[in-house]
């Protein structure tokens, strides 16, 4: 792992305008989600939101393959979709459930977080991975603090999923965030409390659970982005961008 950079109060202050655009794009996509609407109306809407607040869609052009780059403002994973749906010409559907993952870039600066939501009534188990998932992501955070070690935060996570009978996708984790979407580092799902390193005030992190109903397993489709539980069961996914502080962690997309 290389170094973890620590965010001065200037450049704290930028990435909280990234992160309050990407809260306010899930704000405007839990008004937005609705049976018939399809996935690219929603990363249109999102879109358009982002460049008319200063901002940059930070997924669009993302990507390790140069000849399969991120197309989307959005990821919209849909039922068994874990993340990384890509947007189309999908129509949400009554019962389902869908998670948006969206990414700010504004004045150099990285905000990232993600969300579950019902679409109209949905089965009273999709209700309770909605919820354990919301609440595993509040059980990390709260574990944030300096002085912590990093999988404190993903026991803490681990813990809740498991003992609410879902499981933690372990093929995807979070991250540092920053000058970059992704940097260094890693913050798995799981893990041992005790274990890894140590936090510092200044740090910022992406946290995100994937928690999937049946297996951790997860497949990707042929499009190289789509990942989905190989049970076919559905997942949800939650994400904040959060800063270490001495007391509670500095919740930037809320
Ligand atoms: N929140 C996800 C992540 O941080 C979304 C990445 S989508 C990608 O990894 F297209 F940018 F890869
Ligand atoms: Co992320």
């Amino acid at each position: 792992m290389g170094k973890v950079s620590i965010k001065s109060a200037g450049e704290i202050a930028l990435m909280r305008e990234s992160g309050r655009i990407v809260a306010d794009v899930l704000s405007l996509m839990a008004g937005a989600i609705r049976p018939g609407v399809t996935t690219r109306d929603l990363d249109r809407l999102a879109e358009e939101f982002i460049r008319a607040q200063g901002g940059v869609p930070a997924f669009k052009g993302y990507g390790h393959d140069s000849r399969n780059l991120y197309p989307a403002t959005l990821c919209i994973s849909v039922d068994d979709e874990v993340v990384h749906g890509i947007p189309g010409g999908r129509r949400l559907e009554e019962g389902q459930i869908v998670s948006v993952d969206v990414g700010v870039k504004k004045g150099g600066w990285f905000g990232d977080a993600a969300r579950s939501f019902a679409v109209g009534r949905v089965s009273e188990e999709k209700e309770r991975l909605l919820r354990v998932t919301e609440e595993a992501l509040g059980r990390g955070i709260a574990s944030v603090r300096a002085g912590a070690r990093l999988h404190d935060v993903s026991a803490a996570v681990q813990e809740h999923v498991e003992s609410a009978g879902f499981s933690v996708v372990r093929d995807l984790v979070g991250h540092g965030i920053g000058r970059n979407l992704h940097e260094d580092p890693p913050v798995p799902n799981f893990g041992t409390a005790g274990t890894g390193m140590v936090l510092h005030e200044g740090m910022a992190l992406a946290i995100e659970p994937m928690v999937n109903a049946g297996t951790y397993r997860v497949t990707v489709d042929a499009d190289g982005w789509t990942v989905r539980t190989s049970d076919g069961r559905p997942s949800a996914h939650f994400e904040h961008t959060v800063i270490v502080r001495s007391g509670d962690a500095d919740i930037l997309t809320r």
